[in-house]
């Protein structure tokens, strides 16, 4: 059996990461794909380190019984709390995580104010204060948790009225702000990104890690000589850990987004 051809698992607490799906797909249609959405557990952001650990060890037992080649774990907060130690227990596998884009903007702008979003475990966990600290003579960081936004796109409505006072309440106190970027740390938010947008100067440049981290695990792949080179477009199975099938519905919709 070729085993290239085995799928590439993508992994969120919920819809979120929908959002990195599209971009994998689009740099790597012919490849197959497992999105697994846990939204049973959802939100992460609010739970411990070493909860989102075991449920995220739990998840990857069950999709590698299933057969697959690469893990991307298309969630910040899950990143955090246990992508560095899956990668020591698999060595098999390849794993791809997703951290909140401060590198691009540092890169990019001329020693800029970064407003950070995310979720309250991401911006308090060890990996995202380190790169801070990597960053810290070329931009400036604010970090701003945001706990129950994934929460609140995982009901589905994205033009809901609640999500959009929430989004105007947490944006407020940056109105009068300099801020030269905003980074979308938590792979939920590309799906109200519009409504985000709305609520800062069109001057602000808007980031998130999705398409790098696509990139990255396209060149993972090709490294480990594990591309799919199949001629033919790759499958996208969706499944999700809880019981109500309004979730594969909304990963689909977001998906074709
Ligand atoms: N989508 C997730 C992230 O990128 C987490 C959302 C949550 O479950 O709190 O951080």
């Amino acid at each position: 059996m070729n085993k290239n051809t085995l799928p590439i698992a993508v992994i969120d607490s919920g819809v979120g990461g929908i959002s990195v799906l599209r971009e994998l797909i689009d740099i790597m249609p012919r490849e197959n794909y497992i999105y697994f959405g846990d939204s049973k557990n959802a939100p992460y952001g609010s739970k411990s380190k070493s909860e989102v650990l075991d449920i995220t060890r739990q998840n990857l037992k069950a999709l590698q019984d299933k057969g697959i080649k690469a893990l991307v774990v298309a969630c910040n907060t899950a990143t955090s709390a246990a992508v560095r130690i899956l990668r020591e227990e698999h060595p098999e596998l390849v794993i791809v995580g997703i951290e909140p884009a401060i590198k691009p903007p540092a890169i990019e702008l001329d020693n800029p104010t970064v407003l950070v979003m995310a979720t309250p475990l991401t911006l308090r966990e060890e990996k995202f204060l380190k790169l801070v600290e990597r960053y810290r003579d070329r931009e400036n960081v604010i970090a701003l948790p945001c706990p129950r936004l994934a929460e609140l796109i995982e009901g589905g409505d994205l033009d809901s009225g609640e999500i959009e006072d929430y989004i105007a309440h947490l944006l407020a106190p940056y109105k009068e702000q300099k801020i030269d970027a905003l980074v979308l740390g938590c792979t939920h938010y590309p799906h109200v990104k519009d409504k985000i947008a709305r609520h800062l100067p069109p001057s602000v440049k808007i980031y998130d890690g999705g398409q790098g981290t696509a990139r990255h695990t396209k060149r993972l792949l090709e490294a480990a000589g594990k591309l799919n080179d199949g001629v033919k477009r790759g499958t996208v199975e969706i499944l999700n850990s809880s019981a109500d099938a309004r979730y594969i519905e909304l990963s689909k919709k977001l998906l074709l987004r």
